[in-house]
């Protein structure tokens, strides 16, 4: 221990200015701290964050607990149910409807069409005054059938749907065999883009078409939107069977079919239209890209 002893008593002066300082310089602190307050919407936001993100994790966290809990069917029903009653305000969206026709139009009379993961069947309407070919319906989900049917029913689709259990990343059907491939919001849940692509590549015929629309990561301008993807990313993979909100399958889709071949738009949809939680996917990819 030091030998306080030896060290200088310092005169009262001295301790009264120390004292001084000591006092002004808190008043310093306090007065930052009120201007802070009053001033800083930096400081407001930061706390509302800090509320969003314990919010969040918390959400997250109940949420994944649960999922896990529900067992694999009770999962693969709910996000069935979730995805043909929760997504049909998404789908009436007129900036929806307008960018699924346009892609659409891709589609000729007679076009034997393979959709991969078709989910509850949304683009059904799309395909109902196209006279197309052969509709398979790749799913692996078997919860979605009932939806499939129903959707086929109210669709006035002429042509039979066969649906197809099974992965995009193996699709069964010969090489070159198909006319359009089509993936609405797909690439967010499957294993593996690179390999699923790959098999779209192999099953199209020459000249035969990929119609794709896909919801992705938020652009690096829209900072807020891409920090409450991050946030969310955890518990929409437990909600939504593995969709992962923070995909970007472009640079994959050119690497497949070539820069040249890849006709692609990427736009955020208008935040007047697109409620929470659809506000997480609001930014998209669409496109159609050919085989040569
Ligand atoms: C976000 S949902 C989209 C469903 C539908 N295409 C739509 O637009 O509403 C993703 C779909 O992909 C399916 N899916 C998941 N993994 C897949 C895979 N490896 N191959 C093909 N489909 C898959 C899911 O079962 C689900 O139907």
């Amino acid at each position: 221990m030091a030998d306080v002893s030896s060290l200088p008593i310092p005169a009262k002066e001295d301790l009264d200015t120390n004292l001084d300082d000591v006092l002004q310089q808190d008043l310093v602190t306090v007065e930052a701290t009120l201007l802070d307050d009053v001033m800083s919407d930096e400081q407001y936001l930061i706390q509302s964050r800090r509320a969003f993100i314990g919010g969040a994790a918390g959400t997250a966290t109940l949420g994944t607990v649960a999922m896990c809990a529900c067992g694999c069917q009770g999962r693969q029903k709910f996000f069935a149910n979730m995805m043909n009653n929760g997504m049909s305000d998404y789908e009436a969206l007129p900036q929806v409807q307008q960018f699924k026709s346009q892609l659409f139009d891709h589609i000729a009379v007679g076009d034997d069409i393979m959709e991969i993961g078709i989910g509850s069947g949304p683009n059904l309407k799309y395909y109902a005054d196209k006279s197309i070919g052969k509709l398979m319906a790749l799913e692996p989900n078997r919860e979605f059938d009932e939806y499939i049917i129903q959707n086929v029913a109210k669709s006035n689709l002429q042509t039979k749907v066969d649906i197809v259990p099974g992965v995009a990343e193996s699709i069964p059907k010969a090489d070159n065999s198909v006319d359009v491939v089509v993936g609405t919001m797909v690439m967010c849940s499957v294993s593996s883009v690179k390999q699923s692509l790959a098999e779209v590549y192999r099953v199209l015929k020459p000249g035969g078409r990929y119609i794709y629309t896909e919801h992705i990561a938020a652009p690096q301008t829209a900072k807020a939107l891409a920090c409450a993807q991050q946030l969310a990313d955890p518990l929409q993979q437990a909600l939504a069977e593995g969709c992962h909100l923070r995909r970007d399958p472009e640079h994959e889709i050119i690497q497949t079919f070539g820069q040249e071949n890849v006709n692609s738009e990427r736009f955020v949809l208008s935040s007047d239209d697109i409620l929470p939680p659809h506000f997480l996917l609001s930014p998209h990819l669409i496109g159609v890209a050919t085989k040569t």
